[in-house]
């Protein structure tokens, strides 16, 4: 277990406050002009990824405190205590070891005692040899992933952010909508003869995925027949017996363990369709990556360590100087579920209120995460980015090698991606746009009526993100990179990162009304919902 860490009792905690009134008011490019060197002591590399902070409202005392908040914490002790098999995810008393599932023969991983990379290697080289053989088989062009949350997402975004690696395998497509819209928008145009499905749950019985998984077998079933199911279903769970239940054949059935939450499980089985589409090699190339930033995360000293950086930036961001979200801008259109895989990763990690004691805790969690794609988000909500009452610190990742062969394009995006930081820092002073407006031939009358209107603040924070490649191996570092922010921030924070109870209120209370469509359900809710479900009937 980790230990319980009041954050408001911490001495670093009253400094930091007192910072965030002064430091945290400071202009970002004062900073810069005292101390022209500043990207120089506020960037770290790892291979293929480097990370500036230099734009980020941090003064050097600044960073000084947030250590010190981070040692107070213990927060060594804490990442030890995770990479141990410790059963850190204490309110479903169960290790957090998704790090096991990109790990190689000779790394050490134990949980209660018990060696398990064994079997992580075993599943591992069935899957792959399973995903391989996929590939090689021209009867099978598509491949239907149906899953919901982290059975989704992860797969999901990999999968889009290495197309550049699907060298002929079949294509992948992903249904996880309990919206039969979804299934058939996927399905429409697909073959039953060269289709494979994935059913991936962690539990096999979410309501979703279940739905849709009986819905393709159906689909399936009504052109090939029963006996089609075999071999045209697999099932990634930890729940075997019920994906046998199923009918899914005992050898296209690949487990994992409780001990990998379903937000942080691409890295195993779950990541089936991803291998599917890349094949084994590009798929152990996106562990290797991930593995790496896991030496990192563990051996690089604090003042270099990526994820602990950008956790107590974030936790200043949102504690201290009171913003309430975080947008991710991947400026790579194969990166645009990033933002998505992010929400569920960050969103239902650290979006608690109760700490690690049982009592509520007396700060804030999680910030909102959210984003889009550049530069299309630019054209989207940028203008409030920049000009909006409230600030959004920023996380904006750009790729050095291009990703199309269009190399004009790729100039151009990544210029776009460098001017936002910029944008966003130094902003566009009343002067400033009065110099401009009088050179443009403004009257007097204008320059009063407009200026005001194209003024930009600035001091708006961003993280830089520069990836040497959108390869497998840098794809795995990024992911691997956020994965451990989640969990410094939620060791501070003092929340328990790994469980997410606040998902199961709603799902409790669909179930009970959808059992109450035939009954007269009048009273049995609030008036409110008791309307809403009469009006529903009316439509059915
Ligand atoms: O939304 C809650 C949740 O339990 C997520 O944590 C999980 O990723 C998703 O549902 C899907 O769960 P399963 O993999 O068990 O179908």
């Amino acid at each position: 277990m980790l230990k319980p860490f009041h954050l408001s009792a911490s001495e670093a905690h009253q400094r930091l406050q007192e910072l965030a009134k002064v430091d945290g008011q400071r202009a970002v490019t004062e900073f810069f002009s005292e101390d022209p060197n500043r990207f120089h002591s506020m960037h770290a590399e790892t291979a293929g990824l480097l990370m500036d902070w230099s734009k980020q409202r941090i003064s050097k005392s600044t960073m000084k405190a947030l250590h010190e908040l981070a040692s107070e914490a213990d927060w060594q002790k804490g990442r030890k205590a995770l990479f141990s098999g410790d059963p850190i995810n204490q309110t479903e008393g169960r290790a957090v070891l998704h790090m096991a599932m990109r790990a190689e023969a000779g790394d050490s991983f134990n949980v209660n005692g018990l060696d398990v990379m064994p079997d992580v290697l075993e599943v591992r080289e069935k899957m792959l040899a399973f995903a391989d053989e996929v590939r090689s088989q021209p009867a099978i062009r598509n491949v239907v992933n149906i899953g919901i949350g982290g059975s989704d997402l992860g797969p999901l975004m990999v999968t889009k952010a290495l197309r550049r690696f699907h060298d002929g395998g079949p294509a992948i497509h992903f249904v996880s909508n309990v919206d039969g819209a979804h299934l058939d928008a996927v399905l429409d145009g697909l073959d039953p003869r060269t289709t494979m499905f994935v059913v991936v749950s962690k539990t096999f019985t979410t309501q979703e995925t279940m739905a849709n998984a009986m819905a393709a077998k159906d689909w399936l079933i009504e052109s090939l027949g029963e006996d089609a199911v075999k071999g045209h279903f697999a099932a990634v769970s930890t729940n075997m017996e019920a994906a046998g239940k199923f009918g899914i054949v005992s050898d296209r059935i690949f487990g994992f363990s409780d001990w990998v939450g379903g937000r942080y499980s691409l890295w195993g089985p779950v990541g089936l369709s991803i291998a599917c589409g890349i094949g084994s090699v590009h798929f152990r190339s996106l562990l290797k990556g991930a593995r790496a930033m896991d030496v990192h995360f563990q051996e690089a000293p604090d003042e270099q360590n990526l994820p602990l950086i950008s956790a107590l930036i974030g936790i200043w961001s949102r504690e201290y100087l009171g913003f309430e979200t975080q947008v991710v801008l991947p400026y790579a259109q194969d990166l645009d579920r990033l933002p998505a895989y992010l929400q569920q990763a960050d969103m239902e990690s650290n979006g608690k209120s109760t700490g690690r004691d049982g009592e509520p805790v007396a700060h804030h969690t999680g910030a909102v995460v959210w984003g889009e794609a550049g530069t299309n988000g630019q054209h989207a909500f940028y203008q409030l980015l920049h000009q909006g009452t409230s600030i959004h610190p920023a996380d904006i990742i750009a790729v050095k090698s291009p990703m199309s062969p269009h190399l004009g394009h790729h100039e151009k995006l990544l210029a776009n991606a460098i001017a936002q930081a910029e944008a966003l820092m130094v902003g566009k002073s009343k002067s400033q746009v009065v110099r401009e407006m009088k050179v443009d031939g403004a009257t007097p009358d204008e320059i009063d009526a407009i200026s005001p209107h194209r003024v930009f603040k600035g001091n708006r924070p961003s993280t830089f993100f520069l990836l040497d490649e959108l390869d497998p191996e840098t794809v795995g570092q990024l992911i691997a990179f956020y994965e451990h922010r989640i969990f410094v921030q939620g060791l501070i924070w003092n929340i328990c990162s790994y469980d997410q109870w606040g998902v199961e209120l709603g799902k409790v209370l669909a179930k009970q009304i959808l059992s109450e469509w035939s009954d007269e359900a009048k009273g049995k809710h609030d008036p409110s919902t008791d309307a809403l479900m009469k009006k529903c009937q009316i439509h059915r």
